[in-house]
């Protein structure tokens, strides 16, 4: 008997690397934020490679498997010890259902998120225009959601990819590219693991996702899988609410979620691209003499900074923006049920007036470039930023 009867089959999460340490014991790390680490004593050591198999395991077999591997003298209240370990290890992440998400974005956020956060077509035209973007563009967009903005460029070139976490997500592209009769590659894997994606691009892209990835596995990738000449796009937004705007307690400047900086926003992009262009100065240096191979695939010329462009963007806020915004995760530290929280919105959403709903996008594109002449972000003078529509 199994404390878990109800989850039949489990598998080791891809989420999770095994590591040893120099001393020889054993941990698995999380590989994507918030990159937790869980020791593994030599039973859970060898439940993680016994759930290993693509498709998952039953977890009666994964524990008579162990018990032979293992024989003990007393088989019941070993019986009891690996039970325990799986539940430690299923509490923690590291053995999932095997069609488990791996994201703290899943299924049920997809449809809000493709209806209540569209990708601005205003950026999607700036993008297309400053990437060069035409019909034989490789493209790939890094975290990509459900889609939104690699669904907009698949209309201008039948070469565009996502890579992307979670399966819900990728999922639903999938589903909409073949609504819309549009091609769409899709790569349900963790971008910190870019780098070892064998493909070359002309034009990747990340948009409001670079915070949950690790940016230097990032850079490292798209050093390797930039083309020449190819551009790479951080996209970077910031939610603007008036004080009064009914969801200001939750989404404002000021919540359980966080405290927004208080800097304007041209501020809090340009630290960002100074982080990227030294990144990429110190990762793309191919005058330093090194002998790892994904250097020595990144091509002669460096990616340096192209510019920085902004745009502000007024947009209904409503119970529906709320819905594809709040992951269950966010829910989670707010100490309340998902249904609570939700009714709570549905309740202030429905007393106010569509004026009082209204809120503002900022974003910024800061563009890359294998190539650029270096963008000077130090004396960079940001300028108005471009009024854009909704959606
Ligand atoms: C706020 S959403 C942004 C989605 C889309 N790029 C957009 O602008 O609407 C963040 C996305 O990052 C994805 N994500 C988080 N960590 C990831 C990782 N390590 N690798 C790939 N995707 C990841 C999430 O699953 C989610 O889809």
């Amino acid at each position: 008997m199994t404390l878990m009867p109800a989850v039949a089959r489990l598998t080791a999460s891809p989420n999770f690397s095994l590591c040893q340490a120099a001393n020889g014991s054993a941990y698995v790390v999380g590989e994507v934020e918030p990159y937790p680490q869980y020791w593994l004593c030599e039973r859970e050591r060898l439940l993680f490679a016994l759930f290993g198999r693509k498709g998952g395991v039953p977890v009666e077999e994964a524990m008579k498997a162990l018990l032979a591997l293992r024989p003990a003298a007393d088989p019941l209240g070993e019986q009891k010890r690996i039970d325990r370990a799986i539940a430690g290890m299923v509490a923690a992440g590291v053995l999932i259902a095997p069609a488990g998400e791996l994201s703290r974005y899943g299924k049920a956020m997809a449809r809000d998120y493709l209806v209540h956060r569209p990708f601005p077509t205003g950026l999607v035209g700036h993008l297309r225009r400053a990437g060069g973007i035409g019909g034989q563009s490789r493209v790939l967009d890094l975290a990509s959601g459900p889609g939104s903005l690699a669904l907009a460029l698949a209309e201008h070139t039948p070469h565009v990819s996502v890579m992307e976490l979670s399966r819900g997500f990728v999922a639903a592209a999938r589903a909409e590219a073949k609504r819309r009769g549009l091609a769409l590659g899709a790569i349900n894997e963790s971008c910190n693991r870019l780098v070892q994606l064998d493909a070359s691009f002309d034009v990747i892209t990340v948009s409001q996702a670079l915070h949950w990835l690790d940016d230097v596995a990032v850079c490292k990738g798209v050093c390797r899988t930039l083309a020449a000449a190819g551009s790479f796009f951080v996209i970077h937004a910031a939610m603007d609410l008036p004080e009064s705007h009914p969801l200001a307690h939750i989404l404002g400047n000021r919540t359980p979620l966080g405290d927004k900086l208080a800097v304007p926003f041209a501020e809090q992009v340009r630290p960002l691209f100074r982080r990227l262009a030294l990144l990429f100065g110190a990762l793309d240096a191919p005058d330093v003499e090194r002998h790892d191979p994904a250097h020595a695939r990144a091509g002669s010329t460096p990616i340096a900074g192209a510019g920085i462009s902004l745009f502000r963007q007024e947009r209904p806020m409503g119970e529906g923006f709320a819905r594809a915004f709040l992951s269950d995760r966010h829910i989670a530290v707010l100490g309340q049920t998902a249904d609570a929280v939700q009714r709570d919105i549905a309740e202030r959403c429905s007393v106010a007036t569509p004026d009082q709903l209204m809120g503002a996008m900022d974003w910024a594109v800061l563009h890359f470039r294998r190539g650029a002449a270096d963008f000077d972000w130090a004396a960079w003078s940001p300028p108005e930023p471009e009024a854009i529509a909704y959606p």
